[in-house]
């Protein structure tokens, strides 16, 4: 059978159609004021999973503290887990550091430059290659994320366009035609316009087709199947926030009581949070607040219980590797998002971030 490839005039005018709606419509976002591969890739990573307001707020944080490839390379792992407390799934976070160490310690610091080479790192996949090399060095070659699919299912008219309900055949499909597509003069421009009409324009349930530069050209154009909304499940638990007066140095000041989770653990391990409660019945004047907060697929209700320091042994299980932290260091240690967030709600953390 001969394959057919598509009309090189509608493809010309397509990538015109998105680029000149990306110069126009793109946010104004601190990664895109960057041609840094290092500052690309920091950024590419966090956008995995993390909304692009989260991002944005934490993103300067860490550039300023990490503003080469270097300096991330020699920093301790705690402290960048410290900075990227927020933007959860912390095993990204280690990941980068220890690509930057390896690319610090094989090739001198500089990332390579083909997306082929960045492939071979520890910790880079094919889109981050793709994105850094397309973005930083102006590579043609494609970037397909969730929303990207989304985009390119909705224009061929390819099934529902969600990643769980395709298989490996439509991504390859998919994979197939955003090759064909990319535009070869300014594929940075055009990949990233590809992902902003998806999170910003062709959005997963509510599609705004009206916005949209290239609907002449879209197969579904509105009559999108909708993808079914992830089930989140519920649960329900208790954590002690204790608060005493210690000596540091010499001189009284706060001290939180906080737990490092074991390293054995799948989910961030190695940081600090705190102390859970076997018991989640908690003495109505002993209620400090009830937080919500979502980790993946759960969304967790939070029980805050006041312990006083003298209850401690009583009411906390006695194998936890739990520390007395000084409010003054809390901030930059690596806390998990929901102790920083109870922190910030007690009031004992600076609201802004590091
Ligand atoms: N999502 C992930 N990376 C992106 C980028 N560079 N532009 C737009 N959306 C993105």
């Amino acid at each position: 059978m001969v394959k057919r490839g598509r009309d090189p005039e509608k493809t010309a005018s397509l990538r015109q159609l998105l680029l000149c709606w990306y110069q126009h419509s793109r946010r104004d976002l601190p990664w895109r004021r960057s041609a840094d591969p290092y500052a690309i890739w920091v950024s590419e990573i966090m956008l995995q999973q993390t909304r692009v307001a989260v991002v944005a707020e934490r993103y300067k944080a860490f550039m300023a503290r990490f503003p080469t490839l270097v300096s991330l390379a020699l920093a301790p792992e705690q402290e960048v887990l410290a900075l990227w407390s927020g933007l959860g799934y912390y095993r990204r976070a280690r990941m980068l550091h220890k690509a930057a160490q390896f690319v610090a310690d094989h090739h001198k610091g500089n990332l390579p430059v083909t997306a082929g080479e960045l492939r071979t790192l520890p910790g880079i996949g094919a889109y981050t290659a793709a994105a850094i090399a397309s973005i930083a060095h102006g590579e043609p070659v494609a970037v397909v994320d969730g929303n990207v699919e989304r985009v390119l299912c909705r224009l061929a008219g390819w099934g529902a366009g969600s990643r769980s309900g395709g298989g490996a055949a439509l991504r390859h499909k998919v994979e197939n035609l955003a090759s064909q597509l990319v535009d070869p003069t300014h594929p940075g421009n055009f990949n990233q316009a590809l992902m902003e009409l998806g999170a910003t324009v062709c959005l997963p349930r509510n599609p705004q087709c009206r916005m949209c530069p290239i609907a002449a050209d879209c197969v579904t154009r509105g009559e999108h199947k909708t993808p079914p909304r992830p089930k989140m499940q519920s649960r329900e638990v208790a954590c002690a926030l204790s608060v005493r007066i210690g000596m540091h140095p010499g001189q009284a000041s706060r001290e939180v009581l906080l737990e490092q989770r074991a390293d054995s653990l799948t989910v961030m391990p190695g940081m600090w949070e705190l102390p859970s409660l076997a018991d989640p019945a908690i003495p109505g004047d002993e209620l400090r607040m009830t937080v919500r907060h979502a980790i993946m697929q759960v969304n967790y209700c939070v029980r805050v219980r006041t312990v006083f320091e003298d209850d401690v042994e009583k009411l906390l299980p006695p194998d936890g590797d739990r520390r007395w932290v000084p409010l003054s260091e809390a901030a930059g240690i690596a806390l998990t998002g929901l102790a920083r967030k109870v922190l910030a709600r007690a009031h004992l953390l600076p609201t802004a971030p590091l």
